[in-house]
């Protein structure tokens, strides 16, 4: 981590600031996806590069059957995921994005008594829903680069814990896992715990994929569940569609709260999309490229940052981030704050999630970035 920036700026000046800069609207010299041009969304961690266009064509062409509920024929695209996870058919649930899954399972294993384990500042998605339903959620400590602690994860478990949460790479501090750390961790875990391994934003890491995915630890084990989505990588986030990979006496667990199978057009265009390797392959590169340039660009202004292997940055401007969002809207820029789940309240209200846009989003962004540092 680079050097902590000073956070006691006077946010008086932050406001004055925000009603002297004006940026010019964003014009982009790219096809986007059809979206309001303002504000910028840089705060939902979206694919701004768009999605492959032979999901497009293959879903132009079922708009017809429509009528028809295709129930089943989710099945194609359970064998297709099957297929490239290297595991029987049964081993695959898709549902509506992941983001049910990670609901569904808390409400499976929740109840008063039993706790989730995870680290600070994770995504609570699980957590929330767990909480919901009565169960405690204990936090370890992020080490010092707001990465995984193993041995202070590990410390956390107790005779009530049902999951260990673990997102990979973490959401917000978008940091990636040792993985062959993360491999002992979750082979240490006992088997009557569940470890839940969120890959959500893997693809997008410039680390191998085949080597830090948890899917065949999903295949070999009987207490593991990796959840991957087409939202991310693949740019399919309005559809809704994602899947877990576990042992099926745990996707028959967590089935108790299904409600029902993604929608067929989500079926065809992930197929599609899991086809289009070359469509992936480039997506990936704009992320890369786009996110190593935003960290030069933060350098050279001094801006701390965890080290971002996701589709956002974690960021320290110094700035109260509910006064630099307000100051980034008014602007035209939506970005999004910290998070305080497991840390003490405040303790990191100068950081923020900024999400990988285009090159000219990410421009408008850092613009109003230098100003303001430039200003503070
Ligand atoms: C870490 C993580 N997991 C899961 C999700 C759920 O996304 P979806 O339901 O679109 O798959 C998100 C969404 O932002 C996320 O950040």
């Amino acid at each position: 981590m680079k050097k902590m920036l000073s956070s006691s700026r006077p946010f008086v000046l932050v406001i004055a600031l925000a009603s002297s800069l004006t940026i010019a609207p964003f014009v982009s010299s790219e096809p986007l996806p059809t979206l309001p041009e303002s504000p910028v969304r840089l705060s939902s961690n979206e694919n701004a590069f768009g999605y492959t266009p032979k999901a497009k064509e293959a879903m132009i062409k079922f708009l017809d059957s429509g009528s028809f509920y295709n129930r089943n024929d989710v099945s194609d695209l359970i064998a297709v995921c099957a297929k490239k996870e290297g595991v029987p058919n049964n081993y695959i649930l898709t549902t509506a994005g992941s983001g049910p899954l990670l609901m569904m399972t808390a409400l499976a294993y929740a109840e008063p008594g039993v706790n989730v384990v995870t680290t600070e500042m994770g995504y609570t998605q699980l957590t929330r829903k767990f909480e919901a339903r009565g169960g405690d959620v204990k936090y370890a400590a992020l080490s010092e680069d707001m990465g995984y602690d193993f041995d202070t994860l590990r410390a956390e478990i107790d005779e009530n814990t049902k999951i260990v949460y673990i997102c990979n790479p973490n959401n917000p501090t978008g940091v990636l896992a040792d993985p062959i750390e993360l491999k002992k961790f979750v082979m240490s875990v006992p088997s009557d715990i569940l470890v839940f391994v969120d890959e959500a934003y893997l693809e997008l890491a410039e680390a191998s994929f085949a080597i830090n995915t948890c899917a065949l630890l999903a295949k070999s084990r009987d207490n593991v569940i990796v959840t991957r989505t087409f939202s991310k990588g693949y740019g399919l986030a309005g559809f809704r569609i994602g899947y877990a990979i576990a042992h099926p006496k745990i996707l028959a667990k967590i089935s108790d709260f299904y409600m029902g199978p993604p929608s067929y057009i989500a079926a065809i265009a992930a197929q599609e999309a899991l086809k289009d390797k070359e469509f992936l392959a480039e997506n990936i590169g704009k992320y890369q490229s786009v996110r190593k340039y935003v960290c030069e660009e933060f350098d050279k202004i001094g801006i701390e940052y965890a080290k971002p292997e996701g589709a956002f940055i974690y960021f320290r401007s110094g700035i109260n981030q509910e006064l630099l969002q307000e100051t980034m809207l008014e602007n035209g820029i939506r970005i999004s704050g910290s998070r305080e789940s497991g840390v003490a309240k405040g303790s990191y209200d100068d950081w923020a999630r900024v999400s990988i846009g285009t090159r000219p989003q990410m421009d408008q962004f850092l613009s109003l970035m230098t100003a303001l540092m430039a200003k503070s």
